[in-house]
């Protein structure tokens, strides 16, 4: 699903009429770029159609889901109802900045060893969530994963099997400092 159509939109004829479009840079999972557009251009339509990074969702657009999770200078926040003004300057990290296939985070890999998800629509904003919270917890009881994952709406109805991977990944990282 496409993230939102407005900054496909920009075009030579929408740069002359002008005016309203910014140059922002800001710094995506470690790497600095620069991108033009609209000021009010939601930065998940940014991430997921000008720099090809598919993984924050778009949910319900309005902040109510979870689904286009990213963090902004390491804190969960919304990217669909986050302007592209508002980033200037700032770090964001997607979830393809958190794990790769070979070296998943502990989130991740134990949301996959407990086979946690069905569509796994909501899945990538759930483990920006969950991995913030490991990082200021780090070992969070279920009312603190509960909380941390209260913004994030599963339509597959996983929750459960999502609060006990993220306790596990909790015990895992402490079992082993080298899983973070
Ligand atoms: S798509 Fe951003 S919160 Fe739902
Ligand atoms: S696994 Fe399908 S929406 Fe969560």
């Amino acid at each position: 699903m496409s993230a939102h159509g407005r900054s496909k939109a920009l075009t030579p004829e929408r740069d002359q009429r002008g005016g309203c479009l910014v140059s922002v840079t800001l710094n995506v999972n470690g790497r600095a770029c620069t991108v033009s557009s609209d000021a009010g251009t939601p930065l998940l339509t940014v991430l997921r159609d000008e720099l090809q990074l598919a993984g924050p969702k778009y949910g319900c657009g309005q902040g109510e889901c979870g689904a286009c999770m990213v963090w902004i200078d390491g804190k969960p926040q919304t990217a669909c109802n986050l302007p592209l003004w508002a980033v200037q300057g700032k770090a964001v990290t997607t979830v393809e900045g958190l794990g790769t296939p070979e070296r998943p985070h502990p989130v991740q890999a134990a949301l996959i060893a407990g086979n946690a998800a069905q569509c796994g629509y909501c899945v990538a904003g759930i483990v920006m969530s969950a991995a913030a919270l490991l990082n200021d917890n780090p070992a969070p009881d279920r009312v603190a994963i509960v909380q941390a994952l209260d913004q994030h709406l599963c339509r597959c109805g996983a929750h459960n099997r999502m609060i006990r991977a993220v306790q596990n990944a909790a015990t895992a990282a402490s079992t082993d400092p080298k899983a973070t």
